[in-house]
């Protein structure tokens, strides 16, 4: 044995010779070791590992990143004015200088809010707020663009509502609260992010979609190989793969393995977040305890007294905000129209879904409504990996089906079968619909990390879809659920701080306005809520959520039907 390795000895050396020869050769010949040289030579480090073992992608170099608004399908002329009506709708304004140090931006501390008037709150009223917001300095700010959000809650009577802001554009902003209970309520409001950071939260929104990125394995027999995949790629000589929707044209690309076909990808994950997005002094106004999320102190009194409506009188400040509904007891309370209903267990959810099949699309957001009707009505086991679906629960006594399936890509999950992958629109293409049917959809948060035209574009071929569903099958019940608020500190504000979401959930609203379709509005449900903002609802929101879906599809029976 010892004799025949020796007698190989000598190709091995000639290999290695060889070996470096050519990668002198390449060096040399290519000169300067840039970005591009060392991005293709792990391609190439790579590419020899994957004929072993399953490589790990390394992220994409990074270059100039505003090529992703207007890859995919151009929009008609009236889905181009649309769009811009919806981008001038979510117009932020900025600072007047921009680059402003820290000292000079906007300190919740040195913040604070008024309450307006000073008695003769009833229900039925509002209750409106000043913000003045200040610099480090304690000086006034002369600008807006703060992200400011409010709450007026009654902690006895686990009430709360959530408050409306108008910016004046001058530091000064007012929280407008309905007054719709009686007793105590207090005034709750919170700097999301100065304005200097919603800024640094554009510029990352349009330079950096790559900062979240994906991944797909491709596998043939024993060969595999990871590569980076995204919605848009850097402008690249390399191969890449295009898994274009032929229907709608919505983009997907991955970089081509080098030994692999494009239809050897089995698996669409996500790769990975990139890091070191912001400058020194950027990361400044990034500060867990200083300026993310931090209430705003009251000058003078934090809570007012709202007494009982008096029908004679009109009460302070009649009502010019309409909020979803509000808590109370707990309980959410549309003020929508819908009669609200209490399913609290078992039989109540099966006689409201008896011969309903339900199907839940979008992220994990919308896995949490499946998680919830699970509980009550068992899964099939269909072996898809943990928490990534396509999920199923059936009663099969009652005709109960319902099902849940992630939105396509850029979903961030993890180990998604490319064979399960699908897209919302397409789905909804397949559904007959009809009385039977409902539909609950919750699709934003894997969105926040691109320019807004990847989300109206997304939104746009999902609304065809719905709009088709709703003329062959109208009595088909359509929910969306909008975007939450959630817990953030100096890193996650990056990828998914809540002004992306509002952003998002404001196109959203917008475009299925005036629709067949029910809104839950989880924004103002977790707004309104005790519970400190998190990603995915506690219980309680959940129940709430689900208990007003459930309101819809079994309405309250009318007088005398
Ligand atoms: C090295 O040279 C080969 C042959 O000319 C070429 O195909 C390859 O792209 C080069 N590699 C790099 C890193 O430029
Ligand atoms: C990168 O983008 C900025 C604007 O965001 C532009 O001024 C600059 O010229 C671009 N650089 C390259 C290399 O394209
Ligand atoms: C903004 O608030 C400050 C302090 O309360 C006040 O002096 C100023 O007049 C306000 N500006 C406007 C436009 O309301
Ligand atoms: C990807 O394919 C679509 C059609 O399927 C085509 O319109 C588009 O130009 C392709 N994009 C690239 C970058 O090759
Ligand atoms: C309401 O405000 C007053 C005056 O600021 C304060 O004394 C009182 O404790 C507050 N009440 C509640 C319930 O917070």
């Amino acid at each position: 044995m010892g004799g025949s390795l020796l007698k190989l000895a000598p190709v091995f050396v000639l290999l290695v010779l060889s070996g470096l020869a050519f990668l002198f050769w390449n060096i040399t010949d290519l000169e300067k070791w840039n970005c591009q040289t060392v991005s293709t030579f792990y391609q190439i480090q790579s590419n020899m590992q994957s004929a072993f073992r399953t490589a790990e992608p390394s992220p994409p170099p990074d270059l100039n990143h505003t090529y992703c608004n207007h890859v995919g399908q151009e929009p008609t002329p009236k889905e181009a004015w649309e769009e811009s009506q919806l981008l001038k709708s979510v117009a932020w304004p900025q600072p007047l200088v921009p680059g402003l140090p820290l000292r000079q931006s906007s300190d919740p501390a040195q913040s604070y809010y008024v309450i307006q008037g000073s008695d003769g709150w009833r229900v039925g009223g509002q209750l409106e707020v000043v913000v003045r917001m200040n610099n480090y300095l304690g000086q006034p700010k002369k600008h807006g663009g703060d992200f400011l959000i409010g709450r007026l809650h009654t902690p006895e009577l686990k009430a709360g509502v959530a408050g409306t802001v108008r910016d004046h554009g001058d530091g000064n902003y007012t929280v407008l609260f309905p007054l719709l209970w009686e007793g105590v309520v207090q005034v709750g409001v919170t700097l999301v992010h100065p304005s200097e950071a919603v800024v640094v939260l554009r510029r990352l929104r349009e330079e950096r979609p790559d900062r979240v990125y994906f991944k797909s394995l491709f596998r043939s027999q024993y060969i595999s190989q990871t590569t980076i995949c995204n919605l848009c790629l850097p402008p690249t000589q390399e191969p890449i793969c295009n898994y274009t929707d032929p229907h709608t044209g919505e983009p997907w690309f991955c970089y081509k393995p080098r030994v692999l076909d494009c239809d050897a990808r089995v698996t669409h994950s996500k790769g990975g977040y990139k890091n070191k997005l912001l400058t020194k002094e950027e990361a400044l106004f990034f500060q867990s305890n200083v300026n993310i999320k931090i209430p705003i102190h009251a000058s003078g009194t934090d809570n007012v007294t709202v007494l009982p409506a008096e029908r004679a009188k009109v009460a302070r400040g009649s009502l010019s905000v309409t909020p979803a509904g509000y808590y109370y007891e707990g309980s959410w309370r549309p003020l929508t129209g819908v009669v609200m209903r209490r399913f609290n267990d078992v039989a109540a959810i099966t006689q409201c879904l008896t011969g309903k099949v339900v199907y839940i699309f979008g992220d994990s957001t919308a896995r949490q409504w499946f998680e919830y009707l699970n509980k009550f009505f068992p899964a099939i086991d269909l072996r898809s990996p943990k928490g990534t679906g396509p999920s199923l629960a059936v009663e099969s006594k009652n005709n109960i089906m319902i099902q849940y399936r992630c939105h396509g890509p850029p979903i961030r999950f993890t180990g998604v079968s490319t064979q399960t992958l699908t897209y919302v629109f397409n789905e909804l293409d397949r559904l007959p619909g009809g009385p039977h049917t409902v539909v609950a959809l919750s699709i934003w948060s894997h969105f926040s990390t691109f320019p807004m035209e990847v989300y109206i574009r997304r939104l746009r071929h999902i609304r065809k879809a719905v709009i088709r569903l709703l003329n062959r099958a109208p009595s088909t019940l359509i929910f969306i659920r909008t975007a939450n608020l959630q817990r953030l500190d100096p890193e996650s504000s990056l990828y998914n701080s809540d002004w992306f979401s509002i952003q998002l959930d404001t196109v959203l609203r917008a475009m299925f306005k005036g629709l067949n379709v029910h809104v839950v509005d989880a924004w103002e449900m977790t707004l309104a809520h005790e519970h400190p903002h998190i990603l995915h609802p506690p219980p309680e929101i959940i129940q709430n959520m689900m208990d007003l879906m459930l309101s819809h599809i079994c309405p309250v029976k009318k007088k005398g039907g």
